[in-house]
């Protein structure tokens, strides 16, 4: 991934300066080649676009992760070469996290901060309104110790309709404000990202979803990937690697997981065998050929066969509609 500072910096110049600028931007071709090499070595992924900005495809996950215990393995994330740290209201380890950016001595512009405000009365947060929202804002930029967050999502769509108009206004405004760069919303449906259309607000630049090959989104929401495509609102996968069919398998109860996913767990299990891969790299494939790219992204390159997991997949899926 290139950062937007270095590449703005070889094309400063002007026309009297051509031959300099050819050399320089050989140069910068060179220093791009050295740090993309650098970044697959570390493992970093590849970005894609969302708004204005471009954001590492492969984020790293803090739900769960109390604030004390939070910092080490954020600092572990960075060192080994992520640059997307997903965190949110009642996650409540933004100090940990702003304390890992610091200690890392990474440029902030480096590292991509997706945030998310909880809307209403959930997980022991007080609900909120217009008001509410701005002021959550500014409280957790002021524990990140950052002046902005790339991307600010509303953590779902429960609060009543008048409230969520009123909640993603606010965001508008964080963005205007520059307190945030982009904007957008989680577990949101059509129906809900059509009211905020319809109230006359910019399309989400992300919608945050469940997105696994076990809760196949086209039986609770037909066509909400092709809709997101449609108005340019990129889906973000969450729980991509809750098939793996050892997770919780120990604790009855607590996955979600019914008698008929169990089955197709096998299945998952068979094409994993296949294909001589872990259950989870299976999983994270098929998420990556599944998120649609848009065009000013590097495009997602389909496998050369036999490997075509993702095929495998989609058909498995539309068999068990
Ligand atoms: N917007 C939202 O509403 C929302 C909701 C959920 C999550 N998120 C975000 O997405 C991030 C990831 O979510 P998640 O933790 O639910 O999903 P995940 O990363 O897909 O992990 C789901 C489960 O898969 C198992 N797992 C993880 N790595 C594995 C591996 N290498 N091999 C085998 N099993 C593995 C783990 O189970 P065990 O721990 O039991 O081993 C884990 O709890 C969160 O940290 C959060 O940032 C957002």
């Amino acid at each position: 991934m290139i950062t937007p500072s270095i590449f703005n910096e070889g094309l400063e110049g002007n026309a009297a300066a051509a031959p300099e600028r050819k050399r320089s931007d050989e140069a910068r071709e060179k220093q791009e080649q050295g740090q993309q090499q650098v970044q697959q070595e570390k493992g970093q992924s590849r970005s894609v676009r969302v708004g204005g900005s471009q954001m590492p495809m492969v984020g790293f996950g803090t739900y769960l992760i109390a604030d004390e215990d939070c910092e080490q393995p954020v600092t572990w994330a960075l060192e080994v070469g992520y640059r997307h740290i997903d965190t949110a209201e009642f996650y409540d380890n933004h100090s940990a996290i702003g304390r890992a950016l610091k200690a890392s001595g990474l440029p902030r512009e480096s590292v991509f901060i997706t945030d998310k405000i909880s809307p209403n009365g959930k997980f022991g947060v007080p609900p909120k309104s217009y008001d509410g929202v701005l002021q959550s804002i500014r409280h957790q930029l002021k524990k990140l110790d950052t002046p902005y967050v790339d991307l600010i999502l509303l953590h779902h769509p429960f609060p009543p309709s008048a409230d969520r108009v009123k909640q993603y206004t606010a965001l508008v405004d964080a963005q205007k404000a520059g307190l945030v760069k982009e904007i957008g919303v989680s577990n949101y449906s059509r129906r809900h990202i059509e009211e905020l259309l319809a109230a006359g607000l910019p399309a989400p630049a992300a919608n945050q979803i469940e997105l696994h090959p076990l809760n196949t989104y086209n039986k609770y929401q037909p066509g909400l990937l092709e809709y997101l495509a449609e108005i340019s609102c990129v889906p973000i996968a969450y729980s991509s690697l809750a098939p793996a069919s050892s997770w919780r398998a120990d604790q009855p109860g607590k996955s979600s997981k019914t008698e008929a996913h169990c089955g197709h767990l096998a299945v998952q299990k068979r094409i994993a065998e296949k294909y001589a891969v872990e259950e989870p790299a299976l999983l994270l494939r098929w998420a990556f050929c599944l998120l649609p790219i848009r065009p000013a992204a590097p495009p997602c390159v389909p496998p050369a066969p036999p490997f075509s997991p993702e095929e495998d997949f989609s058909r498995w899926c539309t068999r068990n509609r």
